[in-house]
C-alpha cells in the first residue's frame, strides 16, 4: 500500500506516529509561515500542515499544488492549536515532512462541496468529480447497506439468489422494450428485460422455492426524478404461498432494512384497499405521514342551483387544520395549481372556517350559514380550519384533489423527509379499461393472478375483477409491487384472451411459460421492490438519480459517455440494419 493510514482515521491517539496519506487536494491555505491543506479521500479528510520555519523549500512546493491533485504525504501526527470540533480528525494535522504528486489535476469545472457551484448537465458530464462530492459518496454507501442487509435477510430466509438472462424476448404487453439485434440472427432481436418475471416463475416450476435478485432491469419509458431507463429491483418469488405469506415475509425484510440501515423500529404496516386508497386520498401510493382525507360531499351540495356542483360526477375536499386564515393570494396560489394542465382541475371552491365561528366562502352567493355548517360537520372541520374542494369527473377529481392534498402537506411541513410512513395496499384490479384502444389491459402484469372468488366475473364483468396484488408504498413512493400468480395453463390464455391475445398469438408470446405451467408449476407468488427508489426515500431524496453512479439525464442520455450514439456502417451491415435518414 502506497498509505499506512486513510484520511478519516487519525485521532489524538495516534500523535507521535510517523504516516503516510493518499489522497486528492480539497483546498489549501497560504498563511506566510504556514500552509495548510485538507486532502480528502474516501474516508474523510485530514489537514496537512507545513511550516515555513522547518522546512522552507517544502513549504513553498506545497504553495503551488492546486485544487484535486493527487498527493502522497508522509509526516507526523501533532495535535492541533486550532481544533475542529465538526471533523473526526479535527483534533489532529500531520506536519508534513515529505510528499509526491502522484498526479497532477486541471481545475475541475465546479467545485467538490456539499454545495456544489456546477448545474446538474455540467455534473453529469464529469460524473466521476460529482462523484467526490461527499453528498454522493454517501448516497451510495447507504445504496450499498441497502444491498448487504437485503442479501443478510433474504439469505437467513433461505431464499437463493440466481441470474436470469439479459438478452431476452420482446413481449408486446407493458413498457417499451429495449430491443438488441443478433448479428448472427439477421433481422431478429433480443430484447433487455423490463424485469425477470417470466424466469423467476420458471424458476419456481423448476422447484427454487425462494428466489432472489438485486437486478437490472430496462424500460424504454419517459423519464422522471423516480425513473430511470435501467434500474434496480430486489426481485423476488417464493413458492407454496398465499398473499398474506408473502406480505408478512417482505413486512419482514422491509423491517430489517428500517433497523438496520435507518436504525428505525418500524411498527406493523397499515393495509388499505386500492378502493379505499383511491377514495380517501386520490391515488394508489397515498402518502400517510399526516392525516388529510378526503371527504365526498355530493349528498349535502347537490340540487342547491350551483352549477359547478350539480353538474359534477363528484364533488369532494379536503380540511386543512389552522389555515382558515389564509389570505386571497395564498388561496389564489391554490387555484392556479389545481388548474395547472398537469393537475387538470377547472377550479377550486373554498370555505374559511373563521375563529369566530362563521363561514367565509367562494360559493357565499349559492350556500348560506347553514349550509356551510353542514359541510364542516362533514369534514369534522374546527374554527380556524379551512375546507378545499374541487369538482368534476369522478376519476380526474380525485386525482386533482390528490395532487392538491400533497400540496397542502407541503405548505403545512407535514412530509418530513426524516419520518417513514409505510403502508400496503392491496386488492387491486386486475385489468385496467383502455377508453382510446377500446381495451383492457392488466393493471399490474398479464401473469398476475384473479381473487379465486372473482374468477366468475372474467367473463360477465371482467373490470370488476380483483386480484392477489399489492403495492409497497413508503412516504407516497411505490417502493414495490407484486402478486400471487396465474400457474394454471387454461387460466393464462383465458387472461391473455381478455387482453386481446388470440390462443395463437398467446402460445406464440408465452408459449414458454403456459406449456412449463403444464409439467407441475407450484402455486407462487412474489414481489420486486425498486431498489434505486427505495434507496432515495431512506435517503430523504425525491430524486433516485443520485443514489445511481452513472445515471441517464432527462432524455435518456449519458453525457458522459455521450450514449446513445450512432454506429459505424459497418455495424449496420453486420447486423442487416438500413438506418432510416432523419435529416
Ligand atoms: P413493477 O413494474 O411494479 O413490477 O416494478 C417493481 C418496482 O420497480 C420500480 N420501478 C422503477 N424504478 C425506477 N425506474 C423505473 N423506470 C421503474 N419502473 C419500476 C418501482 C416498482 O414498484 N415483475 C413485477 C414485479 C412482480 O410482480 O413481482 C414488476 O416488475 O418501485
Amino acid at each position: 500500500m502506497l498509505r499506512t493510514h486513510t484520511c478519516g482515521e487519525l485521532t489524538i491517539i495516534n500523535a507521535g506516529n510517523k504516516v503516510t496519506l493518499c489522497g486528492w487536494i480539497q483546498r489549501s491555505r497560504d498563511l506566510g509561515g504556514m500552509t495548510f491543506i485538507d486532502l480528502r479521500d474516501r474516508y474523510g479528510i485530514t489537514q496537512l500542515a507545513f511550516n515555513m520555519d522547518v522546512n522552507a523549500a517544502l513549504c513553498e512546493k506545497a504553495r503551488t499544488l492546486g485544487r484535486e491533485f493527487v498527493l502522497k504525504a508522509s509526516g507526523v501526527v501533532i495535535e492541533r492549536s486550532s481544533k475542529n470540533s465538526k471533523m473526526p480528525t479535527g483534533d489532529i494535522e500531520i506536519l508534513v515532512e515529505d510528499f509526491e504528486i502522484l498526479n497532477k489535476s486541471k481545475l475541475p469545472p465546479f467545485t467538490i462541496e456539499d454545495n456544489t457551484d456546477g448545474g446538474e448537465e455540467q455534473r453529469m458530464k464529469y460524473r466521476y468529480l460529482d462523484l467526490r462530492r461527499n453528498i454522493i459518496k454517501k448516497n451510495l454507501e447507504l445504496r450499498h447497506k441497502m444491498a448487504i442487509e437485503t442479501r443478510i435477510f433474504l439469505n437467513s430466509k433461505n431464499f437463493i439468489e440466481i441470474e436470469t438472462p439479459c438478452l431476452i424476448k420482446s413481449t408486446p404487453e407493458g413498457a417499451r422494450d429495449f430491443v438488441v439485434p443478433s448479428r448472427i440472427n439477421p433481422g431478429e432481436f433480443y430484447a433487455l428485460p423490463q424485469s425477470p418475471q417470466t424466469f423467476k416463475q420458471l424458476l419456481m416450476i423448476a422447484g427454487y422455492d425462494r428466489y432472489y435478485q438485486i437486478v437490472r432491469c430496462f424500460r424504454d419509458e419517459d423519464l422522471r426524478s423516480d425513473r430511470q431507463p435501467e434500474f434496480t429491483q430486489i426481485d423476488c418469488e417464493m413458492s407454496f404461498v398465499t398473499q398474506e405469506d408473502v406480505l408478512n415475509n417482505f413486512e419482514g425484510l422491509a423491517k430489517h432494512l428500517f433497523k438496520n440501515v435507518r436504525g428505525i423500529e418500524a411498527k406493523e404496516f397499515p393495509r388499505i384497499s386500492y378502493d379505499d386508497a383511491m377514495k380517501y386520498y386520490g391515488t394508489d401510493k397515498p402518502d400517510i405521514r399526516f392525516e388529510i382525507k378526503f371527504h365526498g360531499l355530493n349528498d349535502i351540495v347537490k340540487g342547491k342551483g350551483f352549477k359547478v356542483f350539480d353538474e359534477a360526477q363528484l364533488i369532494v375536499g379536503i380540511c386543512a387544520s389552522g389555515c382558515g386564515e389564509y389570505s386571497r393570494k395564498q388561496l389564489d396560489e391554490l387555484t392556479d395549481f389545481v388548474k395547472r394542465p398537469q393537475i387538470g382541475a377547472s377550479g377550486m371552491v373554498y370555505v374559511k372556517y373563521n375563529n369566530d365561528g362563521t363561514f367565509k366562502s367562494s360559493v357565499d352567493k349559492f350556500f348560506n350559514e347553514e349550509e356551510l355548517k353542514k359541510w364542516a360537520r362533514a369534514f369534522d372541520a374546527k374554527p380556524g380550519d379551512l375546507i378545499l374542494i374541487l369538482a368534476g369527473a369522478t376519476e380526474k377529481t380525485l386525482k386533482a384533489l390528490g395532487e392538491l392534498r400533497l400540496e397542502m402537506g407541503n405548505r403545512l411541513g407535514l412530509r418530513d423527509p426524516e419520518i417513514f410512513a409505510p403502508l400496503w395496499v392491496v386488492d387491486f384490479p386486475l385489468l385496467e379499461w383502455d377508453e382510446e384502444t377500446k381495451r383492457f389491459y392488466a393493471k399490474h402484469h398479464p401473469f398476475t393472478s384473479p381473487k379465486p372468488e372473482d374468477i366468475l366475473l372474467l367473463d360477465t364483468n371482467p373490470a370488476a375483477v380483483r386480484a392477489n396484488a399489492y403495492d409497497l408504498v413508503i412516504n407516497g413512493v411505490e417502493i414495490g409491487g407484486g402478486s400471487i400468480r396465474i400457474h394454471s395453463k387454461d387460466l393464462q390464455n383465458k387472461m391473455l384472451n381478455i387482453l386481446g391475445f388470440s390462443n395463437e398469438e398467446a402460445q406464440k408470446q408465452f408459449g414458454f411459460l403456459m406449456n412449463a405451467f403444464e409439467y407441475g408449476a407450484p402455486p407462487h407468488g412474489g414481489i420486486a421492490f425498486g431498489f434505486d427508489r427505495w434507496c432515495a426515500v431512506f435517503g430523504g431524496s425525491d430524486s433516485i438519480r443520485d443514489y445511481i453512479a452513472f445515471p441517464k439525464n432527462n432524455s435518456g442520455r449519458d453525457v458522459m459517455i455521450d450514449s446513445p450514439a450512432s454506429i459505424s456502417q459497418q455495424q449496420l451491415d453486420e447486423l442487416s440494419i438500413i438506418v432510416k435518414k432523419l435529416f
